[in-house]
């Protein structure tokens, strides 16, 4: 039947990541013994504290709108945590609640771009700012990052010419875990001096560092920059959906209008988990992080062991990221191989730009990880 779907529809992919989750737990489903290391969200319930917030003000009826870019006590809140953690000062009208980071940056790339307009992506990258880009009607150009991972500013900067509308920083990096190093986003920041270029900062995975604290690239870049954050991956409540974006007041003003017109506001009951999970602090991203050290050090240690084996030792979030020369070159290939033969699911590294690569995701129980791996290690030895 024709749909008649528009072609920007019908020309983004669906997110990768997502598409491989599902396939996964269908099998799983169907009684598969599947260990499913895609995920991007913790395997931790979400803090009972919070839990406890959301049920009573829920029993309590609260039932009405809030105003769309978000409640007052949330966006003070926000702005106390930008002060405390990040040295920012922004100001309440600085700031917009969202449907996770990821509606953050769907309406940025609306509010900001034009037809033909080019937004830098350093690779290798999340799978949705391409696509996202790309219904923002703006074309993605992605540079490639340095040997390590980190930023390569000169790279980024020769990119950049008239039609140059952003660049995206994401540290901690999502599938790599690098922390771009502040070196060089003090670089970048000098570079950008007099450019007409905006830096959207995906600072989800903030909280998820294992030494190494991340810096923001606002404190060296304020006017320009985008900031990007949320509650998902902090305070292990990825499905309630709450994120938020920080930027100058117009450019806020924008994103309000258009948020008005779309999902209008968070839902309010989940605005009062935000509101308990900033009033707690950093006490649940800290209680989380000893486990998952526990798990990054057990899986560096046991892929580093593997003959070939390279990766960039991951400074943050939840993933490790490497490549096994000679095994894994079709990465797409030894993934689906993988799930077939092993019942192992990782995601192969062409849904983040960078074929030849695999990401694991440590967001599962140590058991889980540790049998994976030894199927893993199994299946390299007898590849089928
Ligand atoms: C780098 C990155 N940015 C943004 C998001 C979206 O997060 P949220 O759940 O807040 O929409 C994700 C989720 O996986 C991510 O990995």
């Amino acid at each position: 039947m024709d749909c008649k779907i528009c072609k920007k529809i019908i020309n983004i992919a669906p997110s990768a990541t997502l598409v491989l989750d599902k396939q996964a737990k269908d099998l799983i489903a169907k009684g598969e013994p599947v260990i499913n290391l895609t995920a991007g969200e913790l395997d931790f319930p979400a803090p009972l504290e919070i839990r406890k917030k959301v049920t009573k003000a829920t029993i309590k009826g609260f039932n009405t709108y809030t105003p769309t870019g978000g409640l007052p006590e949330l966006k003070k809140l926000i702005c106390k945590k930008l002060k405390k953690d990040n040295k920012l000062s922004y100001k309440s009208d600085e700031v917009i609640v969202t449907n996770g980071a990821k509606q953050s940056l769907f309406n940025i790339f609306q509010v900001i771009l034009g037809p033909g307009d080019e937004v830098i992506i350093p690779t290798p990258y999340w799978v949705s700012y391409v696509e996202q880009v790309k219904l923002g009607e703006g074309k993605a150009v992605l540079v490639p990052t340095d040997n390590n991972f980190d930023l390569n500013v000169d790279a980024v900067l020769k990119a950049i010419n008239k039609k140059t509308k952003a660049i995206i920083i994401n540290s901690p990096n999502n599938p790599t875990g690098k922390i771009y190093s502040e070196a060089n986003l003090k670089k970048l920041a000098k570079g950008l001096k007099g450019k007409d270029v905006w830096v959207i900062s995906d600072e989800i995975y903030e909280h998820l560092n294992y030494g190494i604290k991340p810096d923001s690239i606002a404190r060296f870049y304020k006017q320009r920059t985008i900031i990007v954050n949320g509650f998902s991956k902090s305070h292990a409540i990825t499905g309630w959906r709450v994120g938020y974006t920080v930027g100058n007041s117009h450019l806020i003003k924008s994103l309000e209008k258009l948020q008005s017109h779309s999902s209008g506001n968070v839902s309010n009951i989940m605005q009062i988990a935000a509101i308990e999970a900033l009033k707690t602090g950093n006490k649940y991203p800290k209680k989380f992080i000893p486990e998952l050290k526990k798990r990054r050090k057990y899986l560096i240690e046991k892929i580093l062991k593997i003959p070939g084996a390279t990766m960039a030792e991951p400074d943050g979030a939840f993933y490790v990221f490497f490549r096994i020369p000679g095994i894994t070159d079709d990465s797409e290939k030894f993934c689906q191989n993988l799930l077939k033969y092993a019942k192992v699911a990782v995601v192969p590294g062409e849904c983040f730009g960078k074929k030849g690569y695999i990401r694991l995701s440590y967001a599962n129980s140590t058991p889980k990880i540790k049998e994976a791996i030894s199927r893993i290690e199994k299946f390299i030895k007898n590849k089928p």
